[in-house]
């Protein structure tokens, strides 16, 4: 990916699979809103609103520039977000939701989001993300399990679904406690 300029993903055209429909992956801007909550409630149902991750994501305005969103056109076709969040210790992210259209499934637009919106993090100084998702799929981003005991949801949660990467080496073991929405920085 081409370099960052002020620590904003850029437009990029993805690789292989999606090169012919002409995928833009940039940042999310304000105006994307409504076409992503049409997004979330195709791709997660009424549901979404009684998981764990949304209950840590309420009441906290997501990081627009940390948040990327994927365009054929002027349809978009994908969206992953990133929120402040807080323990003990210094603030850090959650990342999610992450949504693919299911027509676009499978063409590497889930994975063109993810490599953004963490190169965008790295590039603002972001130590650790966290999210609650499918282990399989995020581990090929290098998310790990959360150890047991150090940092734990404001909800029920599977164990093996609440996952974390690194951005700066050592920076989990300065946060500790419960994760919730991040106060204003
Ligand atoms: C999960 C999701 C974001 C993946 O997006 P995508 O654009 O299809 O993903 P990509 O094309 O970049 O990657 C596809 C790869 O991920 C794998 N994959 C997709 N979903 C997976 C899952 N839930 N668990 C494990 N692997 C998964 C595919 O098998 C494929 O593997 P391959 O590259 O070895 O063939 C998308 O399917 C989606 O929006 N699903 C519904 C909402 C959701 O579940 N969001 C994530 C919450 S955990």
């Amino acid at each position: 990916m081409a370099g960052l300029i002020a620590g904003r993903p850029p437009r990029v055209h993805s690789d292989k699979a999606m090169s012919a429909l002409s995928l833009v992956i940039r940042p999310e801007h304000p105006d994307d809103a409504p076409a992503i909550g049409r997004l979330h409630a195709r791709a997660f149902g009424p549901g979404r609103f009684a998981r764990t991750a949304y209950r840590l994501r309420e009441g906290v305005p997501h990081a627009d520039a940390l948040s990327v969103t994927a365009s054929v056109g002027s349809f978009l076709v994908g969206s992953v977000r990133m929120s402040p969040v807080q323990a003990e210790g210094p603030a850090f992210l959650a990342l999610g939701p992450l949504a693919v259209d299911p027509s676009f499934s499978g063409r590497g637009v889930g994975s063109g989001l993810m490599r953004a919106a963490l190169e965008a993090a790295r590039a603002a100084g972001e130590g650790l993300v966290v999210l609650v998702g499918d282990a399989p799929f995020y581990a090929r981003f290098g998310f790990t399990p959360v150890p047991p005991g150090r940092l734990s949801l404001p909800g029920p949660v599977d164990p093996a679904r609440f996952l974390r990467l690194e951005l700066a080496a050592g920076f989990s073991e300065r946060v500790s406690g419960i994760v919730t929405a991040a106060r204003a920085r």
